[in-house]
């Protein structure tokens, strides 16, 4: 470069750099305000500090995390903030090596009341084996954390994340809307209970996408009051599959409608594509829900609906209240482990309508594949196998 174009360069960048701090774009490292990268010192209260800095001020910022290992408490970033929020985790945030300072709140990281936030980076680590032996003996435990949770939030982008051995859910959206989460990698073992990748409810407008799943519950699950929710090219397993549920455990519960489930390859995992209701009186719903282009490698029950769902016997003599109607399932390809690769389990007093099949090709290794088919109506075109249903 000549010189004359070097004192260009330094004039424009001198420039911007006014420019940024009068529109105020900084950036909040945690590390100033007391975090520490030695995976001991606890930095929960850097970590809050840092974000009420950046939310607290006009414009745009970032909070960032830089390499290292940092161990935090539980921490509640809450809005709303006055800027939008790049928080941008480049290291390790690590639970406390003792569960009991989790706390009963049920949450390790909460954003709460968030607008215009994007979480990138990272990996969070809930180093849950302890607590998992602990519920396994049955001994006194404390409740439990969800690792990462976004509440009465909106806008927000989280990308690349990698969430290891949660405690409890992984990720959990709920009383939200317009939430992309891409490029996830979720991992625990799959005998780790109720380590549910993601669960989303009460929440409207829901993408994940490229995401890797193996875990020891649901890979994602959509409670109830969700709606517009989006999933593509996800893997999963090991794990219990995609879930629509389980809906339908109160009267006056809120359904689920317009779910596309796209691209999904599932790995020796315990269902496929699953709805899941109570067998108890509700006014809850599944609507207009699509299943398309799955690939199934060894799965114990690819294509199911339970309607009879009741453990622990709180239901006696009940039928599901919930209505499903309009589901269609579409190109779902490979392999079962068990015989029965669909099972409709509807409800005797809210049989299931308009389940549409079209292009189905489940076998077993060995043995022909058959279908359950319980208050079950809809139709059949292509080919399907296992027939049976329509
Ligand atoms: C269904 O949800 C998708 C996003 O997930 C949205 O693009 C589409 O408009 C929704 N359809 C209806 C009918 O609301």
């Amino acid at each position: 470069m000549d010189k004359e174009l070097l004192m260009k360069v330094a004039c424009i960048c001198f420039v911007l750099s006014i420019f940024q701090s009068s529109c105020n774009a900084a950036s909040y490292n945690v590390v100033r305000f007391g975090a520490r990268a030695d995976g001991r010192t606890d930095s929960s209260k850097a970590f809050v500090n840092t974000w009420r800095a950046a939310c607290g001020s006009f414009g745009s910022h970032t909070v960032y995390i830089p390499r290292g290992t940092y161990m935090t408490k539980p921490v509640v970033f809450s809005g709303p903030c006055r800027s939008r929020i790049m928080f941008r985790i480049d290291g390790t945030l690590v639970a406390p090596p003792n569960y009991w300072d989790m706390g009963n709140s049920g949450f390790w990281i909460l954003f709460s009341k968030v607008t215009r936030l994007t979480v990138h980076g990272g990996v969070i680590d809930a180093r849950g084996s302890k607590f998992w032996a602990c519920r396994r003996t049955g001994s006194r435990c404390p409740p439990g954390v969800r690792s990462i949770s976004f509440l009465w939030s909106s806008n927000v982008v989280v990308r690349g994340l990698k969430s290891l051995y949660s405690e409890l859910i992984h990720v959990t959206v709920s009383n939200s809307n317009n939430i992309l989460l891409e490029n996830m990698n979720i991992i625990a073992p799959s005998r780790s209970p109720n380590t549910d990748g993601v669960i989303i409810q009460s929440s409207t407008g829901i993408t994940i996408r490229n995401s890797l799943f193996k875990t020891g519950d649901d890979c994602i699950a959509v409670g109830p009051g969700s709606k517009n929710i989006w999933i593509e090219k996800i893997a999963c397993g090991p794990g219990h599959g995609i879930s629509i549920g389980s809906l339908g455990n109160s009267l006056n519960e809120a359904g689920v409608q317009n779910v596309t489930v796209s691209n999904v390859v599932f790995s020796k995992t315990q269902n496929g594509v699953r709805i899941k209701s109570w067998a108890r009186d509700s006014k809850s719903y599944a609507t207009n829900v699509e299943f398309r282009n799955i690939l199934m490698k060894a799965v114990d029950n690819p294509i199911i609906i339970d309607q009879i769902y009741c453990p622990s016997n709180r239901c006696p003599r009940e039928t599901s209240g919930v209505q499903v109607s309009n589901v269609r399932y579409s190109n779902i390809k490979g392999t079962s482990t068990t015989m029965e690769a669909v099972k409709f389990q509807c409800s005797a007093s809210n049989p299931c309508r308009g389940i549409q099949m079209r292009n189905i090709r489940i076998k077993t290794p060995n043995r022909a594949t058959t279908s359950i088919c319980q208050n079950v109506h809809g139709w059949a075109s292509g080919s399907v196998v296992p027939r049976g249903c329509f």
